[in-house]
Formats: structure tokens, sequence, C-alpha cells
């Protein structure tokens, strides 16, 4: 399969669109060599190509039938128009058209035809020219971006001219609205997903039709159309009452401002203050049930304060490293409400759900990850030593019930090391249980089992605590994160020590004649031990943003 993509940027390599038209080929390309069918693909660059405008002579016509009497790149790229078996054009909207160096290769394209009138079998317009050459069967793909929030509405003269020239219909269009934002690395996090969706459409086309679930995708906007548009005024870096040229921390700042999400608003203000320590400059940022506004005189009160260096602010928003990394490696500061740092993502931005374009149908579905459920290991346990310790017998039967239950019920998550380590080993406990008919002295060895396994997960590169929780704390990037390791390790060690000795005083008490007082105690100890964990978790990271 010949592909010939048709870059109509003035921008060249550095085109918005291009990235959309090359993940659309790179998926095309993909279905294709799944299929064993080779792809070859031949890119124009129309800004480094010599293409004038047509003079209008009709030479092509009548004179020298089918040659242009200019002597440029034209003749090469309709030899290659010819032999494509698809043809993608990219081009950014240039006053709801193609830019002129597209629409000059378009009107070029006249030794293509032939001079005779004919009729046309779409009943689209009136009037058509036979073509010159055979029909290849074609196939064509328009690829854009425009500035605007939303593609739609704003290319109808595009969508008029190739139904004129190609045929109604004739041809397959991507657009996408808030083009400049392909370029924006801290934004990769949306646009790579755009541009992921862009190249399943490709595989999709090339195996048939773009199917509707993806064609909502392409139809999602990045952001929505308040936010986008805030970030887009805060880039050109002009004040908007003085028209004055703002410095770059500031341009920063206010676009870190215009991705707080107002949805995130939970009934109080916030004030987030960015002190850039190697600029000595600071500025407010007020979030707000309206959105965010950035205040340069000070005059607000700081709910959460953040002392780093410019140059590090910008590399954490590049994601040349995380933000959570830089806190634990104390590489700058946090005072004040903590809590803002801990739910980053709700309120800038990274947990935003994508927002359908209100101009088209809405329903984009996002599929769920199976993450893990600590549930899933705790649920075998409780059981086990709820029914084993009021009846050996039956307790280890209903506790084996539950562990061949338990990969259903829990069915939306998954199984990891330390659940599936749970079942194998309260299965064997509840099978000698059931053997030995010594519930209490099973269930106790339960416990020290229990206890190991925390303990053994401290020497691991996770603890076992971090098994579960680390997806609400960025997933894999938290374990390069010391605040979130730190904690997690000291907690994890915790509930080791707390079951080894849960084991000692449930035996000692046990032969003191002292039983009545083991499930009290037994299940006091572990709520006062969850409220610490919660508390904990919370503190120590705080404590340590502080530069402690
Ligand atoms: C001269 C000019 C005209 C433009 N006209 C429009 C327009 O009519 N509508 C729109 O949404 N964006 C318009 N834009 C914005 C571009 O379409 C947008 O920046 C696009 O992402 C650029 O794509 P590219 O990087 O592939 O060249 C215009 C930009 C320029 C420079």
């Amino acid at each position: 399969m010949k592909i010939l993509l048709i870059n109509g940027s003035p921008k060249g390599k550095r085109s918005n669109s291009l990235r959309l038209a090359k993940s659309f080929i790179e998926g095309v390309k993909a279905a294709n060599e799944n299929n064993s069918i080779p792809v070859e693909i031949d890119e124009l660059e129309l800004a480094s190509l010599n293409v004038g405008p047509c003079r209008g002579c009709f030479a092509c016509w009548n004179a020298t039938p089918g040659k242009c009497v200019i002597k440029d790149d034209m003749q090469m790229i309709i030899e290659k128009e010819l032999s494509a078996d698809l043809i993608v054009w990219s081009f950014p909207l240039y006053y709801f058209n193609v830019p002129g160096l597209l629409k000059n290769l378009i009107d070029r394209q006249l030794p293509m035809s032939l001079p005779f009138m004919a009729e046309r079998t779409d009943g689209y317009g009136n009037g058509s020219h036979q073509a010159r050459y055979e029909n290849r069967n074609t196939k064509h793909v328009l690829v854009s971006t425009c500035g605007f929030y939303t593609a739609q509405g704003n290319y109808d003269s595009v969508i008029n001219m190739f139904n004129h020239f190609l045929g109604k219909g004739a041809f397959e269009t991507i657009f996408s609205g808030q083009g400049e934002l392909f370029k924006i690395k801290e934004l990769s996090d949306r646009t790579d997903a755009y541009l992921n969706s862009v190249k399943k459409a490709g595989s999709e086309y090339a195996a048939g039709s773009i199917s509707e679930a993806t064609r909502q995708e392409l139809n999602a906007l990045l952001y929505e159309k308040e936010e986008f548009e805030r970030m887009a005024d805060a880039s050109w870096g002009i004040d908007k009452t003085t028209g004055q040229k703002e410095s770059e921390d500031l341009i920063f700042t206010k676009q870190m401002a215009s991705l707080y999400n107002k949805a995130s608003y939970d009934g109080k203000d916030k004030v987030l203050e960015m002190y850039y320590t190697d600029l000595g400059k600071t500025y407010q940022i007020l979030l707000g049930k309206d959105g965010s506004k950035v205040y340069t005189d000070l005059s607000l009160t700081a709910t959460t304060r953040i002392e780093t260096t410019f140059d590090l602010w910008q590399k954490i928003s590049r994601k040349e490293i995380s933000g959570e990394e830089a806190l634990g490696k104390q590489m700058y500061k946090v005072t004040g409400d903590f809590n803002l740092m801990m739910n980053w993502g709700k309120y800038f931005g990274g947990n935003h759900e994508q927002t359908q374009d209100p101009n088209t149908a809405a329903g984009t579905s996002t599929s769920a990850n199976a993450i893990p459920s600590m549930a899933t290991m705790l649920i075998p346990w409780i059981s086990f030593w709820i029914s084993v310790s009021i009846n050996s017998k039956i307790g280890s039967l209903i506790s084996l019930g539950i562990c061949a239950l338990i990969p259903s019920i829990m069915g939306k998550h998954r199984l990891i090391i330390w659940d599936k380590l749970s079942l194998i080993a309260v299965a064997v406990l509840s099978v000698v249980a059931n053997i030995t008919d010594n519930g209490k002295l099973i269930s106790n060895a339960g416990y020290l089992v229990f206890g190991l396994f925390w303990l053994v997960s401290c020497m691991t590169k996770e603890p076992l605590s971090a098994a579960y929780v680390k997806y609400s704390y960025g997933g894999e990037s938290a374990l390069k994160n010391p605040l979130f390791m730190k904690p997690n390790y000291i907690l994890s060690a915790c509930w080791g020590i707390l079951y080894l000795c849960t084991t000692v005083w449930t035996y000692f008490l046990g032969r003191a004649g002292l039983g009545i007082l083991i499930p009290i105690i037994n299940n006091l100890v572990p709520v006062f031990m969850g409220l610490f964990t919660a508390w904990f978790s919370k503190w120590y990271p705080a404590w340590k943003a502080r530069g402690n």
C-alpha cells in the first residue's frame, strides 16, 4: 500500500496537524502490516517544496495537454498523487479554509483533469471535468487542527471544497480544535491520549471504517472550552488590559492557574502561593468556585505555599521529574495545608475526565482499570479468624468456601501476590483447623502468618500496603517517591509487629484462662492501628515537605 502524506502546514515539521497525521498513518500501517500488507510512506512537505501559484493560462489543457508550463515541483507531486493508494492531506485551518500553500497545490492539479465538461455522478454542485487519468480508487483522508476550542462548525468551507473536487463524502476527516496544545510538552498526558485515539482511528480505517466509539474519542475536547481559552489567552504573554509583555514566570504561573479544575471546589477558596526562590518572586493563585486568578500584589493569605526554583517547577510540569519524587527528595518545600499537594491531580487537571464536545453527541466511555483492593486480602483472613475460633469444623468449611468465592466476589479487582498468598494460607490453615479440630490454636497461627506477610514485604521493593495504595498516588511512579515509600515501610512494619505481638498475647491470654479478653483486644487493637495508619500516612509527608 502506498501512502502519500501531504503536509500543507507552512510550519513544516513543527506542524501540530502533522502529529495527528503521523499517528493516523501509524495506525494504518500497523493494521496493514498485521495482514502482511507492506506499506510505503512518502512524505511531502509543501513548505520546503517549490510550488508556485497557477497562472490560469490553461496551457495544461490545450498547448501542452496534461503538463503545466511552470517548471517547479508540481509535476513530481502529481506523479506521486497518481500512484498513491491513500493520500493523507495534513494542514492547519487558516481563515476557515486550507492555507495558501495547499490551495496553490490544489489549483495546480488542473493538468489532472481534461477540459471537457462532465456530469457529476454524486449530484453535488453544478459542474465537473472529466479526469485525465484512470481512477485508481485512491482514498483520501483530511487531517487538520485549528486554533479554536472545537473543530465543530469551523470546517464547512474545507469540507465543501473537498466535496467538490474529490466527490461528495469521498474522504474521511480527522479534525481537532485546540491544535496549538499538541506542541506543549506539559500537556502531553492529554494530547498523547488523543493521538492514541487518532492512531486507533487509523487502524480501524484501514480495516474498514472508524468505529463510533473512536469517533466519540476524536470528538472529545482536549480541555473544556473555558479552561482551554484561559490557557490560550495566557500563552501569548501579553497582559489583557495593559497590552504589556509579561515575564516568563508570570506566563507560566498563569498557565498553571488555568489548568485549575473548578469542579474540584469543595466549598472553600484556597490560595496557592508560589515562591520562586531563584527569582525571588512570589505569586498567589486564588482557587475559587468560578475558576482561578493570579495575584501579584500578595494581598491574599496563603493556604499552601510552595518554595521552589522556577527551573525545577518547569521541569516538573514538563514531567522531566515527578512532583512527588522531587518533594520526596526535598528539592522544594511546602508549608501550610498539605491537602492540596496530596490531591494535586484533582485540582490541576491530571484527573480530568475527557470532556465531550458539546457540539457533538455525548458519551465517551473510558475503561476502568482493574486496580487491586486490600479487601481481597483481608476478607479471607477476617472470616477465617471469626469462623474458625467459633467452631473449628463448620468455621473452617465456611472459611474455605469464602476463599473459593473471593476471585468472583472481587472479580472487578486484579489479584496480586498478597491476595493469592493469603488465599493459599487461609485455605491451608482452614484444612488444618478442620482436621485437628483446634480452631483457637490454628487461628492464632494465622496471626503469625499474617504478621510475617507484612514483615517479609518490608524486605522487598514494595511494602505490602504500598502494593494496594500506590494507585491513589500515581501508580508505579509512587514507588520512586520517598514521601510515599517511607511511611509505607514504617506502617507495614508496624502492622507486621502488631500481628506477631497478637500471636504472643493471644497464646498467653489463652493459657492464663483469660480467653474472654482475646476477641475484645484482637478487634480493638487493629482499629486503633487503622486510625494511626490514616493519621500517619497524611502527617508524615506533610512533615517532611515542610523541610524536616
Ligand atoms: C493565518 C492563520 C489563520 C488561522 N485561521 C484559523 C481559523 O480560521 N480558525 C481556527 O480555528 N484557527 C485558525 N488558525 C490557527 C491554526 O489553525 C492552528 O494554530 C493550527 O493548530 C496550526 O496547525 P499547524 O501547526 O499544523 O500549522 C489560524 C492560524 C493562522 C496562522
